[in-house]
């Protein structure tokens, strides 16, 4: 099950090569205010909150920190495709395994409570969604103007591609996959 998982999302994200982009994580989150904090998984070891940046790290398409983006019309964009950048050198990134554990919680998570989530507006308390395990760290970013829905499950695979293709394998340490529309994107990182 889980490897035939992995090699469809192999297929289908192997497609699309990950850019390598000298900048590291995109981390300008000015006095972040956490609304709520959760452990989920198996073993509710995955730490998750709830968030807002007063100065949001806003990317565009082309992996680029931007101060604005345009406004968009809102739904389900569960599984829409998305462009990914790797910060490029090989040190510094987060252990594969740690980020195999929040893959794996977000799986859990989804055949549990739910495949779907919705991350609330841009410049509201909680567009920002944040799943951490030892050195690993990922985030969900609502950059529109609505609330969106997203899934768990294409989080999950999006924190295995991230770790692998960002990885030091491919002189990376993370990076981020940002929606071809901008509307959201998956960084992960070294917690
Ligand atoms: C997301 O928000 C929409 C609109 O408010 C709602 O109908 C839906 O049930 C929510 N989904 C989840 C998973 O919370």
């Amino acid at each position: 099950m889980l490897f035939s998982q992995l090699s469809i999302v192999a297929a289908l994200l192997g497609t699309t090569s990950a850019a390598l982009i000298a900048h590291g994580p995109v981390s300008e989150c000015a006095n972040e205010q956490v609304v709520d904090t959760a452990f989920i998984g198996a073993n509710k070891d995955v730490k998750i909150t709830l968030s807002h940046c007063a100065n949001e790290p806003l990317v565009n398409a082309h992996g680029e920190a931007v101060p604005h983006l345009a406004k968009r019309q809102s739904n389900n964009v569960c599984g829409n495709a998305c462009n990914t950048f790797c910060w490029a050198s090989p040190t510094g990134g987060p252990t594969v395994s740690d980020c195999t554990v929040i893959a794996d919680a977000l799986l859990y998570e989804s055949q549990n409570t739910g495949v779907f989530f919705n991350a609330t507006a841009f410049g509201t308390s909680t567009n920002k969604i944040t799943m951490t395990y030892n050195t690993c760290q990922t985030y969900f970013l609502n950059q529109d103007t609505s609330s969106i829905t997203y899934c768990r499950t294409e989080w999950s695979k999006l924190v295995n591609w991230l770790a692998s293709d960002c990885g030091p394998t491919n002189n990376a340490h993370g990076g981020l996959c940002v929606a071809a529309d901008q509307r959201w994107y998956v960084q992960l990182q070294h917690n």
